[in-house]
């Protein structure tokens, strides 16, 4: 079901929603680990931090069972623009349009912490649309069918028994965050080795001091190459490109013909 634009009474609740990926540093680094794509979805999407701040996708698709927080968003960010808010079940959503996934999709998984590994026991913390062990068995289920299929998937949350076992082959990047509760360190599963380029560079770097470091650097290339005559920049940006053609498909042909041809433009012949 998609749903019509709400009055936005629901709205305030997502600032202050549980488990949301707004956190310092927690944002970036889930941006930062996803490779270039055209479709970009979010099964489990509450406030969409991570939706709010990277580049946006071609398309983009918000789902959450929870009517009250879909209607907020819609009321947020009316849909178009290419973004559609979906009321659905997150697994069965995917399940049912695998065929329109591919790897030109990223997926961002965020949904409610399994109970066990939670510090506040408090059940029923999403109300009714709070997540069971089984539910939990069942996503992973559905994501190693997009594994399959080469999707990139991208799952955040806390380790646990049932998370290391089943995504012992996936990629785990670990990151502190702040909860009410204090200091805590979340995992990012990653089913796609770390990418060689991304679809946003704007909050590359481990933390603060690192992403400061890379704005500057980006700062001061970008300054140098404008203070150079138009042809002889362009023909820095050329040699640039080549380089950036063999790292991004290094075991592509398409890529290393593309690099034989442009040193052959170069004067420099086939390597
Ligand atoms: C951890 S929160 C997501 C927080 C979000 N990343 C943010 O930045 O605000 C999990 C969300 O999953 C939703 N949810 C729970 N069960 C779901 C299901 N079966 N399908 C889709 N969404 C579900 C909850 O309503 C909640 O909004």
């Amino acid at each position: 079901m998609t749903l019509a634009i709400s009055d936005g009474e629901g709205l305030a609740n997502l600032l202050n929603f549980p488990g949301s990926k707004g956190g310092n540093g927690v944002w970036q680094t889930i941006i930062s680990e996803m490779p270039p794509h055209d479709l970009y979805v979010e099964p489990f999407c509450g406030s969409a931090q991570v939706f709010r701040r990277k580049r946006r996708a071609a398309a983009t698709i918000l789902i959450d069972s929870d009517a009250a927080v879909t209607a907020a968003v819609i009321a947020e960010y009316s849909e178009g623009a290419g973004t559609t808010v979906i009321c659905d079940d997150g697994a069965r959503w995917l399940e049912s349009n695998l065929g329109r996934l591919n790897t030109r999709t990223v997926i961002y998984c965020d949904p409610p912490y399994l109970q066990s590994t939670r510090r506040d026991k408090t059940p029923r913390y999403y109300g009714e649309h709070d997540f069971t062990a089984e539910q939990h068995e069942d996503l992973l289920r559905v994501l190693s069918l997009l594994t399959v299929q080469r999707v990139p998937v991208l799952l955040t949350g806390y380790r646990s028994d049932l998370y290391d076992r089943r995504l012992r082959r996936w990629r785990r990047v670990d990151y502190p965050a702040m909860t009410r509760g204090g200091p805590v360190t979340e995992s990012l599963w990653c089913n796609f080795e770390r990418p060689w380029a991304l679809h946003d560079y704007r909050y590359l770097g481990a933390d603060f001091r690192e992403r400061e470091r890379v704005k500057r650097k980006k700062a001061r290339w970008r300054q140098k190459l404008e203070k150079l005559p138009a042809l002889e920049r362009a023909a820095v940006l050329d040699a640039v490109n080549s380089l950036s053609a063999v790292i991004v498909g290094n075991d592509d042909t398409s890529c290393k013909q593309k690099l034989a041809e442009w040193r052959q433009r170069a004067g420099e012949g086939t390597p």
